[in-house]
């Protein structure tokens, strides 16, 4: 969509093509001077919360919270060879403030010296690494206070996460390499201009590794939530065998694609549970997906719930599948903990659903149970308190 009436001169063919095939991308043609809108791109419009047509005229410039910033890429376009790199703080029509991040480039446009910019949201990536920066700091200051015993201790847990924050970098660098390879072999047009299924191929590639790097974030955050207190369980009463079979219907196909039987135990029959309902189907079926995933084709799962003397209640997956020793189930209880054997039976895990598991039963006052034998089985429960 033109805001303006500049005519494009050839060697702006590429760009044209660009405007009018991106209207998914925040893309925008701000003259270089004056900072007004050439060009918006839809998702631009909707960036800055602006119908694509009230956008005409405006001037980029209102939309930044601090103008300077503006000066600031502009120079950085200046020294680095008509491209650079900047995040971004802008005043949506609405009033909330966003940050993005630009890339931009340098481009003649109606032979107009101009800005061509792609954005990209990242408020919530800011506002996380900010939360991040004052708990650190807060740690950093409560250890300050503490005896020489007590600072061991923090230190200790420091450790623990770094090693944490170690590990987890490593776990998203894998998926997030992946999206950057493929995308660039895109990008490159590296197999030349006519290979269209090729590179929808590719980009099948980089939503699966977005997918599981999304799935990756949920789990970290839910650990972390836990370990920060943060976790509000909502809990309600509800009919604890309608659950069971939700989580069996859920993993049919699983169970099914592996060659496997499952058994769910009528004995649930009339028993209502008090807990969080959303975080209860969260543990069956990272219990259940481990079960499935560590039983060899022919095998068995069952899953059952039941009352037990003392008035809790106990929900029991079992499975008779490859089994753990005692030294590895304590180390399938650390996050990112994975026994050797589970990279064959399922190389993606990442080795944080027991952790969760055994988070959540705890958040909820209750216990978990594992017992297990090599090539025998496993027997994990979930012990809500009476
Ligand atoms: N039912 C089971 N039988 C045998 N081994 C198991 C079983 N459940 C868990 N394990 C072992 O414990 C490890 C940790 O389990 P956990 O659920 O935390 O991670 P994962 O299943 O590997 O990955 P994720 O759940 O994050 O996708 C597994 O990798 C596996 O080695
Ligand atoms: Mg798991």
């Amino acid at each position: 969509m033109a805001l303006t009436d500049i005519t494009p001169g050839p060697a702006e063919d590429e760009i044209s093509r660009l405007l009018r095939t991106s209207s998914l991308v925040p893309l925008t043609v701000t003259a270089w001077d004056s900072g007004a809108l050439i060009h918006a791109s839809e998702a631009a419009a909707a960036l800055i919360g602006v119908p694509a047509d009230a956008l005409r005229g405006q001037s980029m410039l209102e939309f930044y919270v601090d103008t300077e910033q503006r000066r600031a890429l502009l120079r950085a376009l200046e020294a680095g060879a008509g491209e650079a790199f900047a995040e971004i703080q802008l005043r949506r029509a609405d009033g909330r403030q966003i940050w993005v991040k630009v890339a931009a480039q340098r481009i003649t446009y109606g032979g107009v010296p101009c800005v061509l910019a792609i954005s990209q949201d990242i408020t919530e990536q800011k506002e996380q690494a900010r939360a991040l920066t004052e708990a650190l700091e807060q740690l950093r200051r409560q250890a300050s206070n503490l005896n020489l015993d007590e600072r061991q201790a923090a230190q200790a847990a420091s450790r623990a996460k770094s090693a944490f924050l170690a590990h987890m970098s490593h776990e998203l660098r894998s998926p997030l390499n992946a999206i950057l390879g493929f995308s660039e072999v895109i990008r490159g047009l590296h197999f030349g201009r006519e290979q269209v299924e090729k590179y929808a191929e590719y980009s099948g590639y980089i939503h699966q590794a977005g997918s599981h790097l999304l799935a990756l974030i949920d789990d970290i955050l839910d650990i972390a939530k836990v370990e920060a207190g943060k976790l509000d369980l909502q809990p309600s009463s509800f009919e604890l065998s309608e659950l069971l079979d939700e989580c069996a219907r859920m993993m049919r196909p699983m169970i099914d694609g592996r060659g496997l039987a499952l058994g769910v135990n009528g004995r649930a029959a009339g028993l209502s549970l008090t807990a969080d309902r959303r975080r209860t189907k969260q543990m069956i079926i990272n219990l259940l997906s481990n079960a499935i995933k560590f039983t060899h084709a022919g095998g068995r799962v069952e899953l059952a719930a039941q009352r037990m003397a003392d008035g809790a209640i106990a929900i029991t997956v079992a499975d008779t599948g490859i089994g753990m020793s005692d030294d590895q189930i304590a180390v399938a209880l650390e996050p990112f903990g994975r026994v050797e054997s589970a990279s064959i039976n399922d190389p993606t895990g990442t080795g944080l659903g027991l952790p969760i598991v055994k988070n959540l039963i705890e958040a909820h006052g209750g216990r978990l149970q594992i017992r297990s034998q090599l090539k025998r089985g496993t027997l994990v429960r979930l012990v809500f308190p009476a």
